[in-house]
């Protein structure tokens, strides 16, 4: 991957900002070379303090830019596709889209141009590098995923997927960084109750979750072969294992993470979608 692309993060709030601040941390690009772009601009002054450009000019941002990361509300989207469409050029720009539910096809044809688009479902843990995104692309062509890809490996983990995948990668990996936070907030809600102060259980509980899923990802075991080794016959982790699962926790997870796909999967229905 070139190491001087250009890249405009049109919509700087909360993802695209978290992907700019990853980008910056694993060494991608320089500040200078990503142009963010959000209406209420002054909002981004600390960036603009630390290096990026700013602005609200969305067309001047994809003009200075090799790489578009459209990161607006699926609401926003259209207005902002035919805002950027005469600054798109074909032949040279690749975009990315992060936003929810707004295909391809559609975003080809709000532009009216035959550039690459890769779509990109990350979580917000990409500010940190650890985000897992999946990738999709209709392009025959690899290139476009490739260095997609090439981004996205240095911000955590990547998995190509077909684009009807992506609303349930919206449930999975996006929507699932909160389902898994909460489930830390109630860890350590119970080991407050336990006797812990509210800043050690929630270390503790934060720590112990990312040696869970550090364990499934070194190890590539299923979940219930870990859990097997922790729970000793009659012993304290099968009774509160138990107790949870007598009162819904697998089905409650299952349950939201089905809620989220299927509300995603209704986020952007467009009239052609309709005559499908
Ligand atoms: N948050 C996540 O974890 C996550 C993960 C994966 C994908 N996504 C997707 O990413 C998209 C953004 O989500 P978000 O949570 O980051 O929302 P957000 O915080 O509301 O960010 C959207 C940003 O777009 C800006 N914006 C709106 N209209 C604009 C325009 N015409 N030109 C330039 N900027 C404009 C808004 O700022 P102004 O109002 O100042 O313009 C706002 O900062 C959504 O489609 C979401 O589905 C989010």
């Amino acid at each position: 991957m070139k190491a001087e692309y250009k890249i405009a993060i049109i919509g700087a709030g909360n993802i695209g900002l978290a992907i700019a601040e990853g980008l910056i941390a694993s060494k991608v690009t320089k500040s200078k070379n990503i142009t963010l772009t959000r209406r209420k601009h002054h909002l981004l002054d600390q960036y603009e303090q630390l290096g990026f450009i700013t602005t609200k000019n969305n067309i001047k941002a994809v003009q200075n830019s090799d790489i578009i990361i459209l990161s607006v509300e699926p609401s926003q989207a259209d207005g902002v596709l035919d805002e950027i469409a005469e600054g798109v050029e074909e032949n040279h720009h690749l975009l990315i889209s992060v936003v929810s539910g707004l295909g391809i096809k559609h975003i080809k044809k709000r532009l009216g141009k035959n550039i690459d688009i890769v779509r990109a479902m990350p979580n917000t843990a990409i500010a940190i590098k650890d985000s897992m995104t999946c990738l999709a692309s209709t392009s025959s062509n690899g290139n476009s995923l490739k260095t997609a890809a090439a981004i996205f490996n240095t911000l955590g983990l990547t998995k190509v997927i077909r684009e009807e995948q992506m609303a349930p990668a919206t449930a999975l990996a996006a929507c699932g960084l909160a389902f898994f936070l909460r489930a830390t907030r109630a860890a350590s809600q119970g080991g407050i109750e336990i006797g812990f102060h509210a800043e050690d259980a929630i270390e503790i509980a934060s720590q112990t979750a990312k040696g869970a899923a550090g364990l499934l990802l070194c190890n590539r075991n299923h979940p219930e072969f870990e859990i097997d080794k922790v729970t000793t016959p009659r012993g304290v982790t099968i009774s509160g294992l138990n107790q949870m699962e007598h009162d819904g926790f697998s089905s409650a997870m299952i349950r939201g993470i089905v809620t989220s796909a299927e509300k995603a999967s209704r986020l952007y229905v467009t009239e052609e979608d309709d005559e499908e």
